[in-house]
């Protein structure tokens, strides 16, 4: 059977040379360095969005909203496309920043493999905990990087401990330094053994300068630092702390690395690593759990929507990762949750100032649909035979807000901003007949998505707002018949969201505590990632 021009064979060679992945990190641990430095030792063909960087730093694709620059934060996400050996790297960035989390979280959805960046000097730090968590969940094989190993930081061993203890992943480096934080001579490779010396070169804006060495060769070199890496990475063969491909694909174990991202030392190894270990693109579980084999008819999912990427292209962008078949830009898909055809006319694999058309994608690309309003943040599309993949948690919203519009006559305006940003799931929607269509609560993860909101329904859809904060921080799912019983506590709402789930807001968890106390048989179930 056949896909249009390719033959099954043909799309799961592409699919098997695909390496779709995410780089995890609290912010400041060096993600956009990173990112840098792979894309400079790769060949860049492609970048869907944006790489994120600080401002004042080299410009990024995505200057979408002046906020975004004067933060210097990236709130959009994306994927950069890359090639080296023989494979094809999708990179789908995740927005540093805590306070877009829930987006991040989402992105997660669309990746195979997870690169968990850690800075020397501060071990897991608490967005990076957060993030492996979502991984864990969802079972997503981890590689750590230490990066900033040029800088004095916690001692190799030590972080290992750390690794092990907070994330419950066995590490197994594949690489051990040789040289203490501080003082980063080159990295001793536990499968072949040997001595990889790596050399500055100017301000490490171009590739690092490295040798290899057979161990009698580097022991002379390097001396002391040489017997320290041998001896210490013995300790961890008696602690079987060993590469093992099986618990890694089963987020059980996580290979380790160490690295100097502004020093471009270690990159070639995390590209051979990700190249050698890391998963191809492979059949993904449908709703009901029955894989959907990687040459099957095109089929995709939406894992993000974004609006207002460019004021002069109004465009709505939903963002798919390809899971079966090949993507063929004109084709007309069927959009699964209303069964209605959608067309692929605007495919782009660019966007932001450049834009380029893309024409085809396998399975584990990612593609940005232009004109895209219809979509929703989970859909599945698909040609021929019919596929649902499994909708993409919401998280659990801490922050409140009424919303409402400043200028009474702007009001189909407003509804139509609330109803996009909801769609977007920029910000989650709450209602109740109390409070009337006019005045919706707004619910986010972080304080900043409604920043983002403001600044949208603003600039974008022309109804200026406001903003009244609630005191409300916890929310909780329950069922119609608990309303009644909720409706008499105090400062206890029922909302219910757009999705029809309906929310019972607490002001702080002793709240949440005294109403379980008092009415035992309440349904009220914490929102987690599902
Ligand atoms: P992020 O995206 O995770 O937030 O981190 P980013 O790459 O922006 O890096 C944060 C800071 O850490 C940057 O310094 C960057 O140069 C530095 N950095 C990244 N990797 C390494 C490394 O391996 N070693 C050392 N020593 N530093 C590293 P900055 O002062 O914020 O910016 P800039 O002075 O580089 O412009």
């Amino acid at each position: 059977m056949t896909s249009g021009r390719y033959s099954d064979k043909e799309i799961r060679t592409q699919a098997a040379r695909r390496r779709t992945f995410a780089v995890i990190s609290h912010p400041d641990a060096g993600k956009s360095t990173t990112t840098e430095a792979l894309a400079l030792h790769a060949r860049a063909i492609g970048q869907a969005g944006a790489t994120h960087g600080k401002a004042g730093r080299r410009a990024t694709v995505s200057d979408w909203m002046q906020m975004e620059q004067d933060r210097g934060i990236s709130i959009s996400s994306a994927a950069l496309q890359f090639e080296y050996r023989d494979a094809v790297f999708n990179l789908v960035d995740t927005p540093g920043h805590a306070d877009f989390s829930e987006d991040t979280y989402r992105v997660l959805s669309a990746v195979d493999c997870a690169v968990m960046l850690i800075d020397a000097a501060k071990g897991l730090e608490s967005q990076t905990m957060k993030l492996f968590e979502v991984c864990a969940h969802r079972n997503i094989p981890i590689i750590t990087v230490v990066n900033k190993w040029d800088r004095p930081g916690l001692d190799a061993l030590a972080l290992m401990d750390e690794v092990q203890q907070r994330t419950g992943l066995l590490p197994t480096p594949i690489t051990w330094p040789v040289g203490q934080s501080g003082d980063f001579r080159g990295v001793l490779d536990r499968i072949t053994g040997e001595y990889t010396k790596y050399t500055r070169t100017d301000g490490g804006a171009t590739i690092a300068g490295e040798e290899t060495f057979a161990p009698e060769a580097a022991a002379e070199l390097e001396g002391e630092a040489w017997t320290t890496a041998v001896d210490e990475s013995e300790l961890l063969d008696m602690e079987d702390q060993n590469h093992d491909q099986e618990t890694f694909l089963a987020g059980k174990s996580t290979p380790v690395m160490f690295a100097s991202a502004v020093l471009n030392f270690g990159i070639h190894k995390l590209l051979d690593t990700l190249v050698d270990l890391a998963p191809a693109a492979e059949a993904r579980e449908d709703k009901e759990s029955a894989p959907r084999d990687v040459a099957a008819p095109f089929s995709g999912f939406v894992f993000k929507v974004q609006a207002g990427m460019d004021s002069n292209h109004r465009d709505r962008l939903a963002y798919i990762r390809v899971c079966s078949g090949v993507f063929e830009r004109g084709s007309v898909l069927t959009h699964s949750a209303t069964g209605k055809p959608f067309a692929t006319k605007y495919a782009q694999q660019v966007f932001g100032r450049d834009r380029d058309v893309v024409d085809e994608a396998f399975p584990g690309d990612v593609v940005g649909l232009v004109n895209a309003s219809a979509l929703r943040v989970g859909d599945s599309l698909y040609l021929d035979k019919k596929v649902e993949f499994p909708g993409i948690p919401t998280f659990s919203p801490e922050h409140f807000m009424v919303i409402r519009a400043k200028d009474s006559s702007k009001y189909k305006q407003f509804r139509r901003g609330i109803e996009q940003l909801d769609h977007e799931g920029v910000i989650q929607v709450l209602r109740s007949d109390l409070r009337g269509d006019q005045a919706p609560v707004l619910g986010a993860v972080g304080p900043m998505q409604f920043e983002v909101a403001e600044d949208r329904m603003t600039n974008e859809f022309n109804a200026p707002c406001s903003l009244e904060r609630l005191n409300f921080s916890l929310a909780r799912r329950t069922t119609p018949e608990c309303v009644p019983t909720l409706a008499r506590e105090r400062n206890v709402e029922v909302l219910s969201r757009s999705d029809g789930e309906l929310l019972a807001l607490f002001s702080d968890r002793w709240r949440l505590q005294g109403v379980e106390k008092n009415h035992p048989d309440l349904v009220l179930e914490p929102l987690v990632v599902s």
